[in-house]
């Protein structure tokens, strides 16, 4: 069973909120398999995510992304998925992430996800002056992809990790 009780989850939220690390905790407590996108291509590339997007440009990684999402909906079993922040914005995408499981949008407020990613040099759209007014455009123009996409919406600033886990279940009904 992919979507509905005690079916697979999909983290989706924008870069720091929290996808990867609550994907790895997630997939540890409720012992599903993880499937962390951008891990996944960079895998597959041979190379980071910094070098795809220097070496071949944002459109081919965003269309690394749909190809995958496209294999992973053929994939059957209960799993947690972690994925790009981008993402849920290639509107292609987002027909294939509902179908991959039940989605969570995980919102975190742009200070947060500044404090996060301030030092982090991982992230290429987040390089460059004024970082943290970025955050805040990009975040405002992804807001109704991320909200449109989701089955459930949860605030995270603020929670525990453990109370991260507890609600992130309670969505699938565990
Ligand atoms: C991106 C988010 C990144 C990664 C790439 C682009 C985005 O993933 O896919 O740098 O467009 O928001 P994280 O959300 O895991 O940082």
């Amino acid at each position: 069973m992919d979507k509905g009780p005690g079916g697979s989850v999909v983290l989706i939220g924008f870069m720091g909120s929290g996808k990867s690390t609550m994907g790895i905790r997630l997939s540890y407590q409720l012992r599903y398999a993880l499937e962390d996108t951008d891990k996944l291509i960079e895998a597959r590339a041979g190379k980071s995510i910094s070098e795809i997007f220097a070496q071949e440009g944002e459109e081919a990684f965003r269309q690394m992304e749909t190809e995958l999402l496209e294999k992973l909906a053929k994939k059957k079993g209960q799993r947690i998925y972690s994925v790009g922040g981008g993402t849920p914005v290639r509107a292609v995408n987002r027909p294939l992430l509902k179908k991959l499981g039940t989605v969570v949008y995980l919102r975190a407020r742009p200070e947060t996800v500044y404090e996060r990613l301030k030092d982090d040099t991982a992230r290429p759209l987040l390089q460059g002056q004024d970082p943290l007014g970025k955050i805040r455009r990009m975040m405002a123009e992804r807001e109704e992809a991320y909200t449109e996409t989701a089955d459930v919406v949860l605030d995270v600033d603020g929670l525990t990790a453990d109370q991260w886990v507890e609600r992130i279940a309670g969505c699938i009904g565990l």
